[in-house]
């Protein structure tokens, strides 16, 4: 009779933690993902962490810099402008100012304005970057939270080939990696074959290329699909103006860079797409494509991408693991989940 009373107080008790359950689904509560952005912020890379803040989607457990765009004096001084500017607790750990074995270039200022904010005066850093360097962090946060966070570098990939040195069992503790970079069937942006964050590094993005984790490449065959333009920047602004006139105002310099070079019906977003990926991967079209990075050379840079060359054909393959590329993006609705997040 006992064991019997307690069967159905077991039983009301899953009834009811399942009713909870359906409640929190049907409301559309979903734990948040954990993201580390490893950033070199630039105008995209501003608009892509203010994106992802602003996302119920996502939590933000860090922004790791890393030089790119901008020095890295001017990446971690923007990282700490968009933290301040969002009044988040996140902490910033600043990251590699020079890539792993070729010499560092000179920003490329003609893009993202001599402060990455398209000198539009916007740069004003709340707080310091923690104690520790970028690497280090994201091997921490790795080793706190194991199989939860989810790397989105949208810069060369220096700090998480730093963070592979430093703790080789990373691919076990990370859920995965989101990167904004390369170009696989289609022209680079640096080079006719580089896409300027795989070119600033080469060797980093090689190790993690080759590293065997789950990797997701939203590169140019995407980011160059997905084009902003000044009528949707001006309805986030209106309905969220401390964000939106933020990016309103830092985007002008980066909207006449693509306008001088010819590019139509709005400028790139880049770096928003790789969010976007892991809000809403459904938005995206994949393919499984094995990926090392030219080092040198003419190529330097350049994603080569084997999708389905017989096997005896693709040794120098044999060591990189099939990665997600992505090849399509509903781009209309990518637009409109940056537009309703942004002016939340
Ligand atoms: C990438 O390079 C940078 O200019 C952008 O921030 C983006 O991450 C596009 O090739
Ligand atoms: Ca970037």
């Amino acid at each position: 009779m006992r064991s019997r009373r307690r069967v159905s107080r077991i039983l009301a008790l899953f009834l009811c933690l399942a009713a909870l359950g359906v409640a929190a689904f049907a409301d559309g509560e979903v734990t948040p993902t954990k993201v580390i952005i490893d950033a070199d912020p630039g105008v995209d890379d501003s608009m892509a962490i203010l994106f992802a803040f602003q996302s119920p989607a996502l939590e933000v457990v860090g922004i790791t810099t890393v030089f790119g765009n901008v020095t890295i004096d001017n990446a971690t001084a923007n990282a700490l402008t968009l933290v301040g500017l969002v009044g988040a607790s996140v902490p910033v750990a600043r990251g590699a100012e020079h890539p792993l074995v070729k010499d560092l270039r000179p920003p490329p200022t003609f893009v993202h304005g001599a402060d990455g904010l398209g000198n539009a005066g916007r740069q004003r850093p709340v707080g310091a970057v923690i104690g520790q360097t970028a690497a280090q962090f994201i091997v921490d946060m790795a080793r706190r939270h194991p199989g939860e966070i989810t790397l989105v570098p949208v810069g060369p990939l220096t700090n998480i080939a730093l963070a592979l040195a430093i703790e080789p069992r990373l691919p076990e503790l990370v859920k995965g990696v989101v990167l904004m970079g390369g170009a696989a069937r289609v022209e680079g942006n640096v080079s006719p074959v580089a896409e300027a964050n795989i070119f600033g590094d080469p060797h980093a993005a090689d190790i993690v290329f080759k590293t065997p984790w789950p990797v997701t490449m939203v590169g140019l065959d995407v980011t160059t699909r997905v084009r902003l333009q000044d009528d949707l920047l001006e309805r986030i602004a209106k309905a969220n103006p401390k964000l939106g006139e933020f990016i309103y105002e830092i985007t002008r310099f980066y909207k006449s860079f693509y306008e001088s070079r010819g590019v139509s019906g709005g400028f790139y977003t880049h770096d928003p797409s790789a969010v976007a990926y892991v809000i809403d991967p459904g938005l995206f079209e994949t393919e499984a494509g094995r990926v090392r990075v030219a080092p040198e050379g003419l190529a330097e840079g350049q994603t080569i991408t084997a999708f389905g060359t017989p096997p005896e054909f693709w040794s120098a393959w044999y060591d990189a693991p099939p990665v997600e590329v992505c090849r399509g993006v509903e781009a209309e609705a990518m637009l409109e989940l940056f537009e309703s997040t942004l002016s939340r």
